[in-house]
């Protein structure tokens, strides 16, 4: 079925997320709470857009709206700029000093100067992406714990998590870089927690935790255990150099 975003005669398969659909046809949706790995959570709502549909127009949130029918999309419409601007000015209040933030911020001319001040220390928007990696990693160490303003992401009681494995995911994954995650002398922080980081075999690069190799040996076909000892960069170059080698002798 074909459907019109921002003027442009867009493809789109029946049950296909607006997003998604936008994306490949390189029409720019700002998003923070998205991730094509981790889809459907839409907490943040900064990727609305207006749809008109047999004459009636409504606001969706294009991350979690599946198309079925000819729509026609506003993905920047007066009324979806305001409601952008105005609920950056909420993100804005929340986390005063986050660097994405700020730059959509100035993108939707929200002022500097709103009466709602927040932590200047907090980053972290509530989104729940960080939940949602760890939840999917089997590990459940973090979710969010009190209430109202008080809210956080957190692991039981702040203390170390023992199901937590140290992968970073939560942090991979977070918009606005709100998880502090540190390494030094072979040891990676996080959540209050310390692991050991095992070396690279190939360039003596420290790459993952103890743990985290551990939960690979339970989840990973033999075949790909087979580079269990190398980081991601060096596993590259083994691969493409086997493959290399195939073509060779073939
Ligand atoms: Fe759609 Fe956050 S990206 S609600």
């Amino acid at each position: 079925m074909k459907i019109i975003i921002d003027g442009i005669e867009c493809e789109a398969q029946s049950g296909e997320m607006l997003l998604q659909i936008a994306k490949r046809n390189g029409i720019f949706i700002p998003t923070l709470c998205h991730s094509d790995a981790l889809p459907g959570l839409g907490s943040c709502r900064l990727c609305i857009v207006e749809i008109e549909e047999k004459g009636h127009k409504r606001i969706v949130a294009s991350c979690l709206y599946p198309v079925r029918s000819e729509i026609v999309v506003y993905t920047h419409s007066e009324k979806i700029n305001f409601m952008r601007k105005n609920l950056l000015m909420l993100l804005y209040a929340r986390a005063p000093l986050d660097d994405t933030i700020n730059k959509l911020r100035k993108e939707y001319g929200v002022a500097d100067d709103i009466r709602f001040s927040g932590d200047p220390d907090e980053h972290c928007i509530l989104c729940g992406l960080c939940v949602k990696a760890c939840e999917e990693m089997g590990s459940f160490a973090i979710s969010t714990v009190m209430r109202g303003v008080t809210k956080k992401v957190s692991t039981p009681y702040d203390e170390p998590s023992a199901p937590c494995i140290g992968c970073a995911s939560c942090a991979h994954v977070c918009p606005t870089d709100a998880i502090k995650v540190t390494e030094k002398n072979g040891i990676r922080t996080i959540w209050n927690k310390d692991f050991q980081l095992v070396k690279c075999e190939r360039c003596g690069k420290p790459f993952a935790t103890e743990e985290q190799l551990e939960y690979n040996r339970n989840k990973l076909s033999e075949k790909e255990l087979e580079y269990e000892y190398f980081c991601e960069g060096c596993k590259k170059v083994l691969i493409s150099g086997k493959l290399k080698e195939i073509y060779r002798d073939a």
